[in-house]
């Protein structure tokens, strides 16, 4: 797809990998609505707030009546939280449940059919081909992710639906993780913009999502 002269919406654009989607997009030349639970916080130059929290079924489905231009939904927003399956708490399974998982569907199913001829970018992980065991819950949601994207690339036929899948990114969310072990977010974001452009569904943005994806296979 072509991305200069798109209109973009990319969800958590306030900080982390979403802010480097917005900016890069921006960059790019497209048109670019930063979602964020805190308007305020999205201070990137060019990126329009708009008040987007994907666990709120009213905020998505106003931002989809009124955003109706938007033709590149990147569903980036997710959070993380340290457990084994043992030792979840199960209160916080179902809370990351709501936003990596459910609130990625809410958010293609409102837009989903406005992006015939575009696309949606859905955030993945390494996680979806094989579970962390300290991140157990979190990986049960990034799978579900992955499941649900390949049902939406199936229905939506007309609209390039792409999962990104990487290991640890230097962000907030992986703080505790060495530097050696972490990919900059502009190396996903340069890979998730070259799928764009080539029409390909699937970005292994480091080795690590390589190896796993081909251990799968195998
Ligand atoms: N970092 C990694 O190692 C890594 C690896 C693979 C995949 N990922 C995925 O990359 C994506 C971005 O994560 P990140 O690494 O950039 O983490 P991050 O720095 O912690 O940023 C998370 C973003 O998601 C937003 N968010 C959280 N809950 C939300 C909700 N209910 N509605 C809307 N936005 C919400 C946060 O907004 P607030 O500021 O309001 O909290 C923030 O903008 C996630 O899907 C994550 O699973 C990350």
């Amino acid at each position: 797809m072509e991305i200069h002269g798109s209109v973009a919406l990319v969800t958590g654009a306030n900080r982390g990998l979403g802010k480097a989607y917005a900016e890069a997009l921006v960059a790019a030349g497209a048109k670019v609505y930063g979602g964020a639970r805190n308007p305020d916080s999205v201070t990137s130059d060019g990126v329009i707030p708009v008040q987007l929290d994907v666990t709120d079924a009213e905020q998505v489905a106003k931002a989809a009546a009124e955003l109706t231009d938007v033709n590149l939904v990147v569903n980036n927003a997710g959070v993380g939280v340290l457990a084994t399956p043992l030792t979840a708490n199960i209160d916080d399974a179902r809370q990351i449940m709501e936003v990596n998982y459910l609130g990625l569907l809410r958010v293609s199913q409102a837009f989903g059919p406005q992006l015939a001829g575009g696309a949606l970018v859905n955030v993945l992980s390494v996680a979806s081909f094989r579970p962390l065991l300290t991140l157990s819950t979190y990986s049960a949601t990034k799978a579900a992710a992955w499941s649900i994207t390949t049902a939406l690339r199936e229905e939506l036929a007309d609209t390039l639906v792409v999962g990104v899948h990487a290991g640890f990114i230097d962000t907030d969310l992986a703080a505790a993780v060495p530097p050696e072990n972490k990919i900059p977010p502009a190396q996903v974001v340069e890979a998730t913009l070259e799928a764009l452009r080539a029409g390909e569904t699937e970005v292994l943005a480091d080795d690590i999502s390589r190896l796993a994806k081909a251990a799968l296979v195998a």
